[in-house]
């Protein structure tokens, strides 16, 4: 596990900086035939789930249901998911569709992105057993009845609301699943706080990733919404 962790570690790093990613982002928004000059993004990442035995702490974090929003995600936040390799429906993330407008207790009103960035998101290579790194988390049962798992093949992407409430399916299976994220924001939709709505998070410090985000049209850094 611990050789792992250091592969792992490092292949997100080399991704998650890469400027091959980012332009592989702006054609894809050139693909779906919009102007990349209105949209910014967020750093794209890749997410290696192994066999949940093996690891579902740190840098392979299984993560419970959550909307984005209240990791301070923003309610205009749209998410793509991508899966490497084809996989089947037990290895594939989840969204819980009938939760969109049904709210949840949780705990985002105590969890601080600005602290995740500056003290917590780096530990994650330090867990190899169990997550001690606190994330925003239900205080409830999450019915399922409304679960969707769409297992994709290759390059085939899942675009959904940041605010779906979505997790992690525990991979019992002996494939490692590799995935691919990243998220988009339209300027406008951020300048006029329109998006989804927002039935549950209390997230602090909502927008602190901006400095985190980029200009999908010249990759140049999203100073914030002038006011
Ligand atoms: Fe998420």
């Amino acid at each position: 596990v611990e050789e792992f962790v250091v592969l792992v570690t490092r292949l997100k790093g080399q991704f998650t900086n890469s400027l091959r990613v980012k332009e592989l982002i702006l054609s894809f928004i050139d693909e779906i035939g919009v102007d990349p000059r209105e949209y910014i993004f967020d750093v794209p990442r890749i997410r290696v789930v192994p066999n949940y035995d093996y690891l579902h702490a740190g840098v392979s974090y299984a993560y419970k249901p959550h909307r984005d929003t209240w990791y301070g995600s923003v309610d205009c936040q749209i998410n793509t998911w991508m899966p490497v390799h084809t996989i089947r429906p037990d290895q594939t993330m989840m969204i819980n569709a009938g939760y969109f407008d049904v709210p949840v207790k949780n705990t985002s009103s105590e969890w601080s992105l600005n602290d995740w960035i500056n003290n917590q998101r780096h530990k994650a290579k330090d867990n190899l057993k169990e997550e001690v790194r606190v994330h925003p988390v239900p205080l409830e049962a999450i019915n399922t009845a409304s679960e969707v798992r769409i297992a994709g093949n290759t390059g085939e992407m899942l675009i959904f609301s940041g605010s779906h409430l979505h997790g992690t399916v525990a991979n019992h299976t002996e494939q490692t699943r590799f995935s691919v994220d990243f998220r988009l924001m339209h300027l406008d939709d951020l300048k006029h706080k329109r998006g989804a709505i927002n039935v549950d998070s209390a997230c602090p410090d909502v927008g602190a990733g901006f400095k985190d985000y980029f200009h999908a049209h010249d990759f140049s850094n999203f100073q914030g919404i002038e006011a």
